[in-house]
């Protein structure tokens, strides 16, 4: 399991104590929802990639003292953030005293087969976080028009290569489907030079938040968040590595009257964050 970026600082900002319920909407390697039993909270952990689950579980099941059957404070449900109401219903776990959204993907899954990174020459361009989605990254490759496609790589990572990369696109597969992640990078290598992989990084992490919707997903799930939050001094932090997340964010808190407590701007190790830095919110209803 690999130790989160501000781990500290999120924990810290839930205000975690003992016998309180938390919840981590995206479990992960499971780095906070360990620490929050740690320290005595209870807590439901969403993860929506089925992978990430299985380790999950196994890792629980390994630590000492917290057999999964056994150890109470801790429940672990596969979903989608987006539904993080219903799931909370469900389990019947709410209100909650704090939530947590570290946002984005871990190590682990940058290596698992995916495409999601622009490194895994080899993997077949999918992306897919959740196993239900039914069209993957090459799926809107090969299929969008040019248009839509440019609107991907603009309102997602604000990509200013984005039409010559589209035209790019468009003609490499008029000649050949894009089945693999070497045939997006040839082709992203062709337009911008090999050296300076920032283009590429941007191309694949708009690609990845059009398969899986996640922008919606964060307003929805912020949505459903508040709902299940204390009515008073509730808290809610949010690690986000992309400016626009954090601009969904900010404006959801404004718009909910939500108290910004703190604001911590980190650095994420590059090699596996897209973005460098990460910034933490931490708000109270
Ligand atoms: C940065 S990682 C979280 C790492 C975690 N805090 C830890 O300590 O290991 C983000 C996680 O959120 C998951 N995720 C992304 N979108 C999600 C969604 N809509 N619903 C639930 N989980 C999601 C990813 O699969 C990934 O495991």
């Amino acid at each position: 399991m690999h130790t989160p970026v501000l781990l500290n600082e999120a924990i810290e900002g839930l205000n975690v104590q003992k016998g309180k319920r938390y919840i981590d909407a995206t479990a992960g390697e499971g780095g906070h929802v360990f620490e929050i039993a740690r320290r005595g909270g209870m807590v439901l952990g969403i993860e929506w990639d089925d992978l990430q689950i299985k380790n999950l579980k196994l890792a629980l099941s390994k630590v000492e003292g917290l057999k999964l059957e056994s150890y109470k404070s801790v429940l672990i449900v596969q979903g989608n953030f987006a539904k993080i109401e219903k799931v909370a219903k469900e389990q019947d776990f709410f209100p909650v005293d704090g939530i947590l959204f570290d946002l984005g993907l871990s190590q682990n899954q940058l290596l698992s087969g995916k495409g999601f990174s622009y490194r895994s020459l080899d993997d077949p361009l999918d992306m897919r976080i959740g196993s239900e989605l039914t069209e993957n990254a090459a799926g809107l490759i090969n299929s969008l028009d040019s248009q839509s496609l440019y609107e991907i790589f603009v309102r997602n990572a604000e990509e200013i290569n984005a039409r010559t990369i589209v035209e790019a696109i468009v003609r490499a597969r008029s000649k050949k489907k894009f089945e693999k992640v070497k045939d997006l990078v040839e082709v992203i290598d062709k337009m911008v030079g090999k050296k300076d992989k920032r283009t590429h990084a941007r191309i694949f992490q708009a690609l990845r938040i059009e398969v899986n919707d996640e922008f919606n997903n964060l307003r929805r799930g912020l949505v459903g968040a508040v709902n299940v939050l204390k009515q008073r001094a509730g808290r809610l932090v949010v690690i986000a590595f992309h400016s626009l997340e954090d601009r969904i964010v900010k404006r959801f808190a404004k718009e909910n009257g939500l108290k910004l407590l703190k604001k911590v701007v980190g650095r994420a190790e590059a090699t596996f964050r897209f973005e460098r830095s990460a910034i933490l919110r931490v708000m109270e209803k």
